[in-house]
């Protein structure tokens, strides 16, 4: 009953970069909200973030069959990784996209994702929240009551 909470590149920065965008929590915050979320719905979560595209990819390998299912955000690789993609597309289980920041409000090359075409459900513009609403998604799929 675990998810995989995987933040990418750039993510440990978070509360310091770029706060207009994307807020003052910071990445340790988003993984107290994940985990106090998770055993809410009966889930437990297990927060990784890396800057490195082959451990991000090495991560979704070790989650990809058996688990409730993986929240991700994945960073600028978003825009960029077929080989997210590709590992995602190997997934058995749910995957959720999310985003903290509207990255359809925002320049042209946010617009695309990558990893959209391996995703069960995208989240976008929800500040640090859209990771607790992908969690408790995920216990519904869980469930069978979505
Ligand atoms: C982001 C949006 C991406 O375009 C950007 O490269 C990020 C963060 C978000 O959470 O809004 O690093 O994924």
């Amino acid at each position: 009953n675990t998810v995989l909470v995987l933040n990418g590149p750039n993510l440990n920065l978070l509360g310091k970069r770029q706060p207009e965008i994307y807020g003052r929590a910071t990445l340790l915050d988003v993984e107290d909200l994940c985990r106090i979320t998770a055993s809410e719905v009966g889930l437990s979560a297990e927060c990784r973030q890396s800057n490195a595209e082959h451990v991000l990819i090495d991560a979704i390998h070790e989650f990809r069959v058996g688990c409730a299912g993986i929240v991700i955000n994945a960073g600028a690789y978003t825009h960029t990784s077929v080989a997210i993609l590709d590992a995602l597309n190997a997934c058995e289980v749910p995957v959720i996209e999310c985003h903290i920041s509207n990255v359809h409000r925002r320049e042209e090359f946010r617009h695309h994702s990558y990893i959209s075409k391996a995703a069960t459900a995208v989240m976008a513009g929800f500040g640090i929240q859209g990771y607790a609403l992908a969690i408790r998604h995920l216990a519904h799929l869980r469930a069978g009551k979505a």
